[in-house]
């Protein structure tokens, strides 16, 4: 089985690569495809700093990429620790940055991870093994309100009050202990009706949840642009709406972060623009990529450049 089959790779890989000697971070490694790339396009004199937070996914990287010699430095790390991650690798400052975030194909169809609702596995959904809490901890432990705030802030899912009340009251019997257990709570409160699988919404949200991928995308993205060299180069990939709107906005208010109010004839904050949003629009698939990467559908890239 292909470990992960990285999306806009060309769009990436177009996009990231410098004509001049760089210092490149891939903070989402994954299965090295994009690494890859920009090993193999950047100049001999590049450094590429690689992070995943995940074991698995370093070690498979580690062994894939061997060829690469120094050029390729790995770090397993969240990539909300950038900054220092940066700093251990020998430098202050970068000239590329990329993230691709979410989960890579091998953590959800790996079916011991226990994040999907196709495969029977053990409920937890954590990236990294060690955080202390996992989707097993929610389902069983935290309350119904606390259950539906979840299901709602991180789903957008319409029914979270149901799902969150059935979860209570099945778990009054019998611990929820398996994907599929919690899959089927989720069918009988909601049906079968909608076009995608019932459960998306509600696993998409307990995972965020597990892996606070909301608050740890604000804070890097924070991080990451003031990590950049003038002409550095932030690109982020997201894969729902959620996402993409923190990245549109942060962007937004990286270009022109002054707050002053609208009737003030000059600025006043005296806050500086941080460079300039390339990508007015989010780049996407092409057809043809659509065609053999299913997960490319909901890909969107953001790419803005420091002055
Ligand atoms: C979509 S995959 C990246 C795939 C990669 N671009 C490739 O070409 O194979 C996302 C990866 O980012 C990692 N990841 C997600 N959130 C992270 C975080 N906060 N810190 C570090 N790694 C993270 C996941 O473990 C996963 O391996």
């Amino acid at each position: 089985m292909e470990y992960h089959k990285p999306v806009l790779f060309n769009e990436v890989i177009e996009n990231i690569i410098s004509d001049k000697k760089a210092i490149y971070v891939d903070c989402t490694l994954g299965g090295g495809g994009h690494s890859e790339g920009i090993l193999e396009k950047s100049s001999d004199d590049s450094k590429v700093i690689g992070i995943d937070q995940d074991i698995e996914a370093i070690d498979f990287t580690k062994r894939k990429l061997e060829k690469y010699g120094d050029k390729l430095k790995i770090f397993q790390d969240n990539f909300k620790n950038i900054d220092s991650v940066v700093y251990f690798a020998g430098y202050s400052k970068v000239d590329r940055i990329l993230m691709d975030i979410g989960v890579s194909s091998n953590q959800l169809d790996n079916k011991e991870r226990g994040f999907s609702y196709k495969y029977e596995a053990k409920l937890d959904m954590r990236m990294n093994k060690e955080l202390s809490i996992s989707a097993y901890d929610i389902v069983n432990t935290f309350s119904e309100k606390e259950i539906t705030d979840i299901i709602y802030k991180y789903g957008e899912e319409p029914k979270s009050r149901k799902i969150a009340k059935n979860i209570v009251e099945y778990r009054k019997n019998k611990k929820i202990e398996t994907t599929l257990e919690l899959s089927n709570i989720i069918i009988k409160s909601i049906g079968k009706s909608m076009k995608k699988h019932p459960s998306k919404r509600a696993f998409q949200a307990i995972r965020i949840y597990v892996n606070r991928e909301l608050e740890v995308l604000e804070e890097t993205l924070d991080k990451a642009v003031n990590l950049l060299n003038k002409g550095g180069k932030l690109l982020v990939i997201t894969f729902h709406s959620l996402e993409d709107r923190i990245v549109k906005e942060k962007f937004r208010k990286y270009e022109n972060p002054c707050i002053c109010p609208p009737e003030i004839p000059i600025c006043i904050c005296k806050k500086k623009s941080l460079g300039k949003v390339i990508t007015k629009k989010a780049i996407i698939a092409g057809k043809e990529e659509l065609q053999f990467n299913n997960r490319a559908h909901s890909a969107k890239l953001r790419i803005f450049e420091r002055s």
